[in-house]
């Protein structure tokens, strides 16, 4: 989401150069030597010293997206009773460093694991300003949530209301829920379609009356206190429509309830999903539009239902983090592939990098579409049709599909693509026995790892069958 504040206001343009402007992060320059700085640091000293590939954050540019998002809200909301609350979700990438950063920008933390849950409170992030989400919590799970005094723990099923009251009453306190609702509505980017019914595992249906159920369900149990309906419409979302739909309708619910029973539940909240630039030529509003359209559209829905209106919040993962990295991409083999293709190039070059889908497997799963750049030189004014593939044994292992990129292009170059903070790291896998690459984030020209790189010992670690020592592999280490 742009604007993103001050992110940009610390670096020098005499030395670090001109930005790239989006989807690179506010401090994602090119020098007058044709070399990209990722907030004052030059690519290749980052390269040097961490290898690659890896994920670079520009620690400034994801305080800022946490704090805009903050600020907006709260000066969008704050005229409607309730107020807002921003609640960073995990999912996208967490980290006990980025989990205290965003903390320390005034969000809450949103997680959808026990895992997750771990990294928040080993944070610091205090368990009321905490989040547990999940469709098939473990035991184990709803245990550490209730024990660490989660803020919300936002149910997902009628079974599960009776264990989150049980596990309260075991450690003798009033848990806070909210109940997951599918008020039929399924955003993506542009548009929205609007159903009775979604065919889909998670929440508690509203056309089937599922929700109504479950809220009853709660309030019969006093060892929860229900705070209030909650729905997830979608993501990489890039207007308000699909969220007006879902606002009202749980609005309707809570007014209906209200009625009903007398509880007027004191908060809702509207989930993630709010979209970002990819390839740079996307209209993403800025999230000030965001912030008012949500305050509008609850406004709008509580004065038609004479209700006074809910807290509100929100779980933003992929617009706080998404644009904030960029993976940085060793070139090794680049071949020429007369493509045979009616449509398209005659010619394409294939660009091996040392990653792929084991660090971003949205290319291949989603078809999701990403740009790259040269970024160790100024490339020579001759470009060319390439793909970006990655090392595994797959032709599917595709990272970015079209791009143009410097027809100069050869091994040992350094490419970088932009905007994958979000489910990039978060979704790596191991496949082909392929250690993960480490997150290093870098402010004022200084960087710290985040995460650090996985060593092909790490994984042979979990391996029962290897005996470290006993057998000598070529630069394995022992
Ligand atoms: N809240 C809930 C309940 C969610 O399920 C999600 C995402 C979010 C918040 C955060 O959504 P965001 O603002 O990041 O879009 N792996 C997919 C995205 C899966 C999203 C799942 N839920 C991808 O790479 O596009």
């Amino acid at each position: 989401m742009t604007p993103v504040g001050d992110a940009s206001a610390g670096l020098d343009p005499l030395r670090d150069g001109v930005p790239l402007g989006p989807p690179w992060s506010a401090g994602v320059t090119r020098g007058d030597d044709g070399a990209v700085r990722v907030a004052g640091l030059d690519v290749r000293e980052i390269a040097s010293r961490f290898g690659t590939p890896t994920f670079v954050l520009d620690e400034a540019d994801l305080r800022a997206r946490a704090r805009a998002f903050r600020e907006a809200f709260d000066a969008a909301f704050a005229g409607l009773g309730g107020g807002a609350d921003v609640y960073y979700a995990g999912k996208a990438f967490l980290s006990v460093l980025v989990a205290r950063w965003v903390h320390e920008e005034g969000l809450r933390v949103d997680t959808a694991s026990g895992g997750e849950l771990a990294t928040a409170l080993l944070a610091g992030v205090p368990g009321e300003a905490i989040g547990l989400h999940g469709n098939n919590k473990s035991d184990a799970e709803i245990d550490r949530a209730v024990a660490a005094g989660v803020g919300r723990i936002v149910l997902d099923s009628l079974p599960e209301i009776d264990r989150v009251a049980d596990a309260a009453a075991r450690h003798g306190v009033r848990a806070p829920v909210m109940v997951r609702v599918t008020p039929g509505v399924h955003a993506h980017t542009h548009e929205f379609i609007s159903t009775a019914h979604e065919d889909q595992k998670f929440g508690l249906s509203l056309a089937g009356g599922q929700a109504a159920e479950a809220v009853e369900r709660v309030l019969a149990r006093p060892e929860l206190e229900l705070l209030g309906l909650h729905s997830h419409i979608g993501s990489q979302i890039l207007d308000v429509a699909g969220f007006e739909v879902a606002a009202r309708r749980l609005l309707e619910l809570r007014a209906d309830v209200a009625a009903r029973t007398g509880y007027l539940m004191p908060e809702l909240d509207l989930g993630g999903g709010y979209g970002i630039a990819y390839l740079g030529d996307e209209d993403v509003p800025p999230v000030r539009d965001l912030a008012e359209g949500l305050a509008d559209v609850v406004r709008r829905a509580c004065a038609d239902l004479s209700s006074p209106p809910p807290r509100v919040s929100l779980e933003p993962g992929r617009a706080i983090v998404g644009p904030a990295m960029l993976t940085l991409y060793g070139v090794g083999t680049v071949k020429e592939v007369q493509t045979g293709a009616e449509h398209g190039p005659a010619v394409r070059a294939y660009v091996s990098v040392d990653g792929g889908m084991s660090d971003n497997i949205r290319t291949a799963l989603y078809g999701a579409e990403y740009t790259a750049a040269l970024v160790s030189r100024a490339g020579g004014a001759a470009t060319r049709p390439s793909r970006v593939v990655g090392k595994h044994c797959e032709s599917g292992d595709i990272v970015v599909r079209d791009v143009d990129l410097p027809a100069d292009l050869r091994a040992g170059d350094l490419l970088a693509v932009p905007a994958t903070g979000a489910y990039g790291r978060s979704m790596a896998s191991n496949y082909n026995l392929v250690p993960r690459p480490p997150v290093v984030a870098v402010r004022g020209g200084e960087a710290v790892v985040v995460v650090r790189r996985e060593t092909e010992q790490d994984l042979l670690a979990l391996d029962a069958g290897y005996a470290p020592g006993t057998r000598a592999v070529p630069g394995l280490g022992s």
